[in-house]
């Protein structure tokens, strides 16, 4: 069992996207998978065409057991505009630890827990990498984007000296990259220097996995209500699989 989450203080950045995709993509491959929807914009919840519900809320807010929904063959703890409730209880109680305890309930039945966080440093991204056994960060490779990588790092080092948590960094992912704009290829570059390219060979240490396009697909697939595996062909569909390979091999 691996709980992931998918963080980045900054918006926008296709965490929701990506957290779909993997949990879809394992769960088609058999593996039992859960996502959770930690921001209380509910992008993930309404992208799965599941009605938003304070799922989340009870869950964490009333220590009820999880509601849990399935969509596309993957089980989704829904949550609503009530999942900010959540926050602002565990910021009251500076508690990082209750995401932690409430996922000992719902561990022994899955193999991936799947975490999509909200874009902020907010409580509920804290109490997420607290959580985690992995952090997975897409971000965009633009340099105000980079910045909000450096948070995150800050954060897990943060976790793991101040809470002895065993967090780990599964990757960075550059994406909505777009190859022939000279501001991606120096942000993809200054990523690479900071924290090293993936190696496949696992010889070297480097976070930095290889980008995921722009594509009109994934507008395409929200706009059709259908899942992003339906749309996505040719080369971007291999960086996409490829994506979900890495984190079943080393999530
Ligand atoms: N590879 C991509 N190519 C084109 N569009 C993309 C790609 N990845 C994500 N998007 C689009 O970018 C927007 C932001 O994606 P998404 O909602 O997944 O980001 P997020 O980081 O979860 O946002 P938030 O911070 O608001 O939670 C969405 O409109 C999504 O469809
Ligand atoms: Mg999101």
């Amino acid at each position: 069992m691996t709980t992931i989450a998918v963080a980045n203080r900054k918006g926008g950045v296709g965490k929701t996207t990506i957290a779909i995709a993997i949990g879809t993509k394992l769960a088609a491959q058999g593996h039992a998978v859960v996502l959770i929807d930690l921001d209380s914009q509910a992008n993930a919840t309404e992208a799965l065409g599941i009605p938003p519900q304070p799922a989340i809320f009870s869950w964490l807010g009333a220590e009820e057991p999880p509601e849990i929904t399935q969509a596309w063959g993957v089980d989704v703890l829904p949550g609503n505009a009530r999942t900010e409730y959540v926050n602002l209880i565990l910021s009251s109680d500076g508690d990082r630890g209750a995401i932690h305890r409430a996922l000992r309930r719902l561990r022994h039945n899955y193999q991936y827990i799947i975490l999509d966080c909200p874009p902020s440093l907010s409580m509920l991204t804290r109490s997420a990498i607290y959580a985690a056994d992995q952090v997975l960060i897409p971000t965009l490779a633009e340099y105000l984007s980079i910045a909000g990588v450096r948070q995150m790092m800050d954060l897990l080092v943060e976790t793991r000296q101040r809470f002895e948590r065993k967090v780990q960094l599964l990757g960075i992912v550059p994406n909505m990259y777009r190859r022939v704009t000279a501001e991606h290829k120096s942000g993809l570059t200054d990523l690479v220097a900071a924290y090293g390219a993936w190696n496949p060979n696992g010889s070297s240490t480097g976070r930095v996995w290889p980008p995921l396009r722009e594509t009109i697909a994934v507008a395409a697939a929200v706009a059709e209500g259908v899942s992003l595996w339906d749309k996505l062909e040719g080369q971007v569909l291999r960086e996409w699989g490829a994506m979900v390979e890495r984190v079943r091999q080393y999530g």
